[in-house]
C-alpha cells in the first residue's frame, strides 16, 4: 500500500524557465554566449523543455535583447524543446525566425497586472494573441498559455479563482494546448492553491494544466506537492531559483529545479534529469552571476562538495 494519503503522479515534466523568466530579472547582465552554455548544460542535464528566451521589446526587458543570437547559436538536441515567450505578432515573427520550437503568450488573471506587464488590458491581450495562435497552427507550432496572478496581485491583492478560470479558459478555448499557471508573487498557500486549480479544471482538463510557482513566501515546494496531489503533472521552475517578475516588485525567483527534482527523487516521482548535472549547470550560472543559488538543496550540496574536497 501507498504511504500517501493521496495519489501523486509517477512522471512529471519540468519546464525549465530560468533563461527566461530567471535571466529576464537579475541584475548582471549574462552574455548570449553564457546563456547558450548554459541551455546546453540544462540539455546535457536531461532537461527535455528549455524556455530560452523571450522576442519583448528590449526597451521593456533589455535582458532578453540577445534572444536571437541565442537561438541561432544554440546546439540543438532534437528531442528537446526549446521555447520561447511572443507577446505579439512581431515577437512570432522573430520567435519562427530562429526556428523556436514552441511559443508562450502571456495573460493575466488581473487587469492591472496585465496593464503594468503588457500595457493593455486582459480584452486586448486576448485580442493580440489570437493572429499569433492563427499563424502558429498554420506554421504546426504548439502555444503554452500563461496566466500570472492567479493567487495574488501586486497591484489588486486577492484574485478569485474564478476570474483565473475565465482566463485559463479563454486561452485554451483559443488553443493554447496547456494553461500555466503562474504565482508571480509566490504569495499562495496549499489552501488558496487547491481551491484556483479546481476552479480552473472545471473549464480546463486536468492534464493541460501547469503550476509556476515562485518562492517569494517560501511556499512553493509546498504548493507543487499540493498541486501534484491533485494530479498536476507539469510543472516549472527556473535552475538555481534565478530571477522574479520585472512588473512585480519584491517577487522572488521561480521554485529551484533543484529543489523541485530532489523533492520529486524523494517522492520516487520519474523525471528525465541527472541531478549532479542539474547542480552543475546551477553553478555555473550563478557563478556568472556572482551570487549563491537562491536553492537549499543546492547551497547543501556545494557545502558538502566543499568539504569533501577539505577533507
Ligand atoms: P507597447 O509599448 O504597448 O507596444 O508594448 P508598442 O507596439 O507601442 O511597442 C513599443 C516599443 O516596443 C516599440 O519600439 C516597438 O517597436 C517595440 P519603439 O518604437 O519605442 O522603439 N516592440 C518590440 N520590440 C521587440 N520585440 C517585440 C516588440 N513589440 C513591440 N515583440 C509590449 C507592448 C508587449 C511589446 C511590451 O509591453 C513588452 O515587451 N512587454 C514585455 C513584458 C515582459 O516580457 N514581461 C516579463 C514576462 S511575463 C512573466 O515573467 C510572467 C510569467 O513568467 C508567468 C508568471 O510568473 O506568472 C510568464
Ligand atoms: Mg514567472
Amino acid at each position: 500500500m501507498s504511504i500517501f494519503p493521496l495519489s501523486i503522479p509517477a512522471q512529471v515534466k519540468i519546464v525549465e524557465v530560468g533563461p527566461r523568466d530567471g535571466l529576464q530579472n537579475e541584475a548582471t547582465p549574462v552574455n548570449a554566449n553564457d546563456k547558450i552554455a548554459l541551455i546546453e548544460k540544462l540539455t546535457d542535464a536531461g532537461i527535455k523543455y528549455i524556455e530560452s528566451g523571450s522576442f519583448v521589446s528590449p526597451k521593456w526587458v533589455p535582458q532578453m535583447a540577445t534572444s536571437t543570437e541565442v537561438f541561432e547559436k544554440l546546439n540543438r538536441v532534437k528531442e528537446v524543446t526549446y521555447a520561447a515567450l511572443t507577446p505579439n505578432m512581431r515577437g512570432f515573427e522573430a520567435a519562427m525566425a530562429v526556428n523556436a520550437n514552441e511559443v508562450a503568450i502571456f495573460g493575466a488573471a488581473s487587469e492591472s497586472f496585465s496593464q503594468k506587464n503588457i500595457n493593455c488590458s486582459i480584452e486586448e491581450s486576448l485580442a493580440r494573441f489570437t493572429p499569433i495562435i492563427t499563424a502558429a497552427k498554420n506554421a504546426n507550432v504548439k502555444v503554452r498559455g500563461y496566466v500570472s496572478c492567479v493567487l495574488g496581485c501586486p497591484y489588486e491583492g486577492d484574485i478569485p479563482p474564478e476570474q483565473v478560470a475565465k482566463v485559463a479558459m479563454k486561452l485554451y478555448q483559443m488553443g493554447c494546448y496547456e494553461i500555466s499557471l503562474g504565482d508571480t508573487i509566490g504569495v499562495g498557500t496549499p489552501a488558496n492553491v487547491t481551491k484556483m486549480i479546481q476552479a480552473v479544471s472545471t473549464h480546463v482538463p486536468m492534464d493541460k494544466l501547469a503550476v509556476h510557482f515562485h518562492d517569494t513566501y517560501g511556499q512553493a515546494l509546498t504548493n507543487i506537492y499540493a498541486a501534484l496531489q491533485m494530479g498536476i503533472t507539469t510543472v516549472d521552475s527556473a535552475i538555481a531559483g534565478l530571477g522574479g517578475c520585472p512588473y512585480a516588485q519584491g517577487a522572488s525567483g521561480n521554485v529551484a529545479t533543484e529543489d523541485v527534482v530532489y523533492m520529486l527523487n524523494g517522492l520516487g516521482i520519474k523525471t528525465s534529469i541527472n541531478f549532479n548535472q542539474l547542480l552543475e549547470a546551477g553553478w555555473f550560472i550563478s557563478e556568472k552571476l556572482g551570487k549563491a543559488p537562491i536553492s537549499k538543496v543546492s547551497n547543501a550540496y556545494l557545502a558538502k562538495k566543499l568539504a569533501d574536497k577539505n577533507s
